[in-house]
């Protein structure tokens, strides 16, 4: 299991101004809490800027935390490779949502798989082009077709799944993929998707998909976890049936309201309205949702809700009044 504990991200960026420049800093991560067993699928969704690329990265070992802590077993991140004997990069991939960003554009489809291949001793030297053939066959390519291209020769569909293969040569135990499909043709969407359940049911993988919509998070977590993001936290998390169904926090009834698919609702609840436009810096008290919740007092603006479980066994909300604001959705709506 990976457990994240408090863990926040500050960028200071230059901003120049009339006057000169001065520093801005940003809190894309904000004391986030997490557990992610070993074979649970987990979709993270939230609007666009909300931290989940940044807690993507982080979970892979590519940026360094500003605070907080993450442990595989019980094992802090610096310490899984003494006491582990792997790298990080071998716990947890990450499949990022720009493949050219993920392949060197000058090296054909083979010596990419090569190099980690070997480099991990992931497998003999003589059997090295029979596993490159597997890993492609696995995501749904036709090796010869493929093997002896360069990236740009490929389509946006086949590259995203070379991605995903090569994520797959150094066995690691745990995926994330960073909106993975949303630079690829809808009609193909799908198809990579189900290769990513397929491959992480059969080898037990913890799949964490990061996505800003909540069909696509429905789909890959449907038996799993959904966990809603506003401004560097998990606002809501639970099984995602339980999320779709009975939304607590504002934000996630506010999100959902807006997926066209979901109209069909047993309740018309009135407390379902639109978020008030305007996100505010938030300050170290109150909520973080406090300049847009239509429902936000004197108690939501002083102090901050912790996410605690309001629905056993394992619903979490962070809003003072979550229990008193539950909706309820037809779920045989949901598409
Ligand atoms: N390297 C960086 N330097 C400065 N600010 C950054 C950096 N990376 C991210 N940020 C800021 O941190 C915040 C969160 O960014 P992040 O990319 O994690 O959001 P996101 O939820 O993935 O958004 P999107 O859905 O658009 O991909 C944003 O305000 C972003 O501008
Ligand atoms: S704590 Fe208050 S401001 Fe925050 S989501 Fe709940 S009702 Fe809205
Ligand atoms: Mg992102």
């Amino acid at each position: 299991m990976i457990a994240v504990k408090q863990l926040s991200k500050t960028f200071t960026a230059k901003k120049k101004g009339g006057s000169g420049s001065s520093a801005q800093t940003v809190r894309a991560v904000d004391a986030l809490d997490l557990t992610w067993e070993k074979d649970e699928f987990i979709a993270v969704v939230g609007e666009s800027g909300c931290g989940k690329s940044t807690l993507g990265r982080i979970l892979a070992g590519l940026i360094p935390p500003s605070q907080g802590s993450i442990e595989l077993d019980n094992v802090p991140m610096s310490q899984v490779l003494s006491q582990r004997g792997r790298p990080w990069s071998r716990v947890v991939q990450l499949i990022p949502q720009d493949p050219y960003a993920a392949i060197n554009p000058v090296r054909k489809i083979r010596s990419l798989f090569r190099d980690p291949l070997l480099y991990h001793h992931r497998v003999a030297k003589s059997q090295v082009d029979l596993r490159i053939e597997e890993l492609l066959a696995m995501v749904g390519l036709d090796p010869k077709n493929v093997l002896d291209k360069y990236p740009h020769q490929l389509s946006g569909g086949q590259r995203q799944r070379v991605v995903v293969a090569r994520a797959m040569t150094v066995d690691p135990g745990y995926l994330v993929a960073d909106e993975a499909v949303s630079m690829v043709d809808v009609s193909l969407r799908i198809g990579i998707m189900d290769h990513l359940k397929k491959i992480s049911t059969e080898r037990q993988l913890g799949l964490l998909f990061i996505t800003h919509d909540f069909r696509v998070a429905r789909y890959i977590a449907q038996n799993g976890t959904i966990a809603v993001m506003y401004l560097g936290r998990v606002v809501e998390q639970g099984p995602s049936e339980e999320i779709l169904g009975h939304p607590m926090h504002p934000y996630t009834q506010a999100l959902l309201s807006a997926v066209p698919i979901l109209e069909g609702r047993e309740e018309r609840v009135n407390d379902v309205v639109p978020l008030r436009y305007e996100v505010s810096a938030h300050g170290e008290r109150g909520c973080a949702f406090a300049s847009r919740c239509p429902f936000a007092d004197q108690t939501c603006r002083e102090t901050s809700p912790p996410l605690t479980i309001v629905q056993a066994p394992d619903h979490s909300v962070a809003c003072h009044y979550a229990e008193s604001r539950s909706v309820v959705i037809d779920r045989s709506q949901i598409s």
